[in-house]
């Protein structure tokens, strides 16, 4: 079982759009794969059909496992269209509060991952809120790999050390198995200047990185780069994933190809960057 983390603490890179449709591509390549909405805006929830405010989700959502200490399993809802095999644990706006309400909660960290023990699927995908709080904490002790969504403009680097120091921390502290697979460009414009810029930045860190105990030694740059599409930024408003709202798209063929890759990476057959 892969248990991916989305993480990036800054906002609006594409970590919701990222896990909402690579979720889809492998669970439409016959994959089992359960989502987690760790993020009180709730907007993978709603990217998925799901109504935060609707009675069931109400009553079962990633707040009442950590709160309430709900097993993961009780909470998942089932994504329509996909035959048990895409579910959710939704997440409500309560959230918010949980990072103030377990702060005297000793073992705060560790509680996804203690909730999480009956889940069984081929892939866990992790969206993470744009914070290094206490939900990020949770999403990083639980998972087996981070990928890092990232906008190729101006200061996308920024915060990237702030970013590699917890996923050292906490690899360091509770969770050993945890590294950094892959750096993901979303919102992607070839013909923008910067954008090779950046890109060349990133391949150089990377490269400095490997062989080192950097917990981004072994990432690779996703060769499928996600275009800016405005079908991506349309489909949440629907409730649909991108391979439902426009599967003709530019934003299908990307993240059809990410899936495949992040499969591919699975199997030890991703070519290093
Ligand atoms: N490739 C893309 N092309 C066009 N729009 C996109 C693309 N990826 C994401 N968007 C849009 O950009 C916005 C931010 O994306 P998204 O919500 O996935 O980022 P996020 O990292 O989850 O944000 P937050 O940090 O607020 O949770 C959304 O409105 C989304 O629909
Ligand atoms: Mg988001």
């Amino acid at each position: 079982m892969r248990i991916i983390a989305l993480f990036n603490q800054k906002g609006g890179v594409g970590k919701t759009t990222t896990t909402a449709n690579l979720g889809a591509a492998l669970a439409d390549a016959g994959k089992r794969v359960v989502l987690i909405d760790l993020d009180p805006q709730a907007n993978l929830t709603t990217h998925l059909g799901i109504d935060p405010d609707a009675d069931s989700t109400l009553a079962a959502n990633t707040y009442r496992v950590l709160t309430d200490g709900i097993p993961l399993v009780e909470v998942l809802q089932d994504v329509e269209g996909f035959e048990g095999r895409l579910k959710v644990a939704p997440a409500v706006s309560d959230l918010a509060a949980a990072e103030v309400e377990l702060v005297s909660v000793v073992g705060r960290e560790t509680l996804l991952r203690k909730m999480a023990a009956g889940v069984k699927a081929d892939y866990v995908l992790m969206d993470c809120p744009p914070s290094l709080g206490l939900l990020s904490l949770n999403a990083l002790v639980y998972a087996t790999e981070v990928i890092v969504p990232l906008q190729a403009h101006f200061l996308a680097l920024q915060g990237m050390e702030k970013l590699f120091d917890t996923v050292g921390m906490v690899r360091q502290a509770l969770n050993p198995k945890l590294h950094i697979s892959g750096i993901l460009f979303c919102q992607y414009e070839s013909a923008a200047k910067l954008t090779g810029e950046v890109t060349g930045e990133v391949e150089t860190f990377l490269a400095q990185a490997r062989g080192t105990s950097h917990p981004a030694a072994e990432a690779v740059v996703f060769r499928t780069h996600v275009r800016r599409n405005i079908k991506l930024a349309e489909a949440p408003s629907f409730g649909k994933s991108i391979f439902d709202y426009a599967p003709t798209s530019a934003g299908a063929d990307d993240y059809g190809n990410l899936a495949a890759e992040v499969a591919e990476m699975g199997k030890g057959g991703h070519a290093k960057a």
